[in-house]
């Protein structure tokens, strides 16, 4: 019973250790951990910090409309009230999370 419970307790561990180191290595998981206060899940901004600082909706047209290197440029150096994530984050995290801000073009 002991044996049995102390598996199942490092089994759980085990998981969500590999649960976390996945989800850093993508743009979603990247995405909900450091822009999503201000963007909102779905990019649409309508979260408090979002209202308050007035986020453009990265699902628009005219966020979708500029260049990767535009994006990227945003993200890295900040933009009006955007701060900068040049610090926090590297280059290839930086693409990762201007991909998945590809993919809310899709979801209108
Ligand atoms: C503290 C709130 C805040 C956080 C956190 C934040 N942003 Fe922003 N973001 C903004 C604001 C405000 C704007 C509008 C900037 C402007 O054009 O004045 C913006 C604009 C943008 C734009 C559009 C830039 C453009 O060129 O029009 C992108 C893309 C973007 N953010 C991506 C991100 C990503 C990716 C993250 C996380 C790594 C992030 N933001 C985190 C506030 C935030």
């Amino acid at each position: 019973m002991k044996i049995r419970h102390t598996g199942f307790l490092s089994l759980a561990a085990v998981s969500l250790l590999s649960t976390q180191r996945g989800e850093a290595a993508t743009g979603k998981g990247i995405f909900d951990e450091k822009c999503m206060t201000c963007h909102g899940e779905n990019g649409r901004g309508q979260t408090p910090a979002g209202k308050a600082l007035n986020v453009k909706n990265l699902n628009s047209k005219e966020v979708q409309k500029e260049s990767d290197a535009e994006l990227i440029a945003a993200i890295k150096k900040g933009k009006g009230k955007m701060p900068a994530f040049e610090a926090g984050l590297g280059d290839p995290d930086i693409q990762l999370v201007a991909a998945y801000v590809r993919t809310f073009a899709k979801k209108k």
